[in-house]
């Protein structure tokens, strides 16, 4: 596999597990609270061990430090209120004054268990409601439905000359 795109894989795939398992070991709420805890370091992590800038972003963002670089910003703006079934992975390579890069952008779709914290926000658990309020006060990221479009998993690296 093309090493941004398995990078972008690598951090789903470890989020959605750790997020998982704090949903099936507790309370929704301090499965919030584990999620607040662990995902910029998780983030940090895969960029450090696959050597490849990569994220995870969305037009409603939770967490203002998820942020999209504009050219996941311009994907996600292009693909907004489209069913997650009907977008698709991209991937370019792009020159830059700083040369050629190698970018990959992965769809995010909203799944059953991402409700509990990404629902709208009424039907949310109030613990759960408690921890975002209180971590994430200008969270943007509730009133999502299952097959709505979260958001993306994005990684950009050099090409090698
Ligand atoms: C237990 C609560 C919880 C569940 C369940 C959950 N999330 Fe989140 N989600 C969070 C929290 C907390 C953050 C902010 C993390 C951070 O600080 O980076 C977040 C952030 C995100 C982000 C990053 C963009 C942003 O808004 O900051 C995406 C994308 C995302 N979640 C998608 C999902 C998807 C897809 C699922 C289901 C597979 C899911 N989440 C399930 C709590 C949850």
């Amino acid at each position: 596999m093309i090493a941004t795109e398995g990078a972008a894989r690598k951090l789903g795939g470890i989020l959605k597990d750790r997020v998982q398992k704090a949903m099936s070991d507790g309370a929704p709420a301090s499965a919030a609270s584990t999620c607040a805890g662990v995902a910029q370091e998780i983030t940090a992590d895969v960029a450090r061990v696959t050597g490849v800038a990569v994220g995870r972003a969305s037009v409603r963002l939770r967490n203002p430090k998820n942020a999209p670089p504009a050219w996941v910003d311009a994907w996600l703006r292009h693909h907004e209120g489209a069913p997650a079934a009907e977008v698709s992975l991209d991937r370019w390579i792009v020159d830059t004054p700083e040369g050629a890069v190698a970018r990959v952008i992965l769809p995010i779709a909203v799944e059953p268990l991402c409700v509990t914290c990404h629902g709208p926000l009424e039907g949310i658990d109030a613990g759960v409601r408690e921890v975002l309020a209180a971590r994430y006060p200008g969270d943007a990221a509730t009133g999502y439905a299952v097959g709505d479009l979260r958001g993306a998993l994005w990684a950009e690296r050099a090409v090698e000359p």
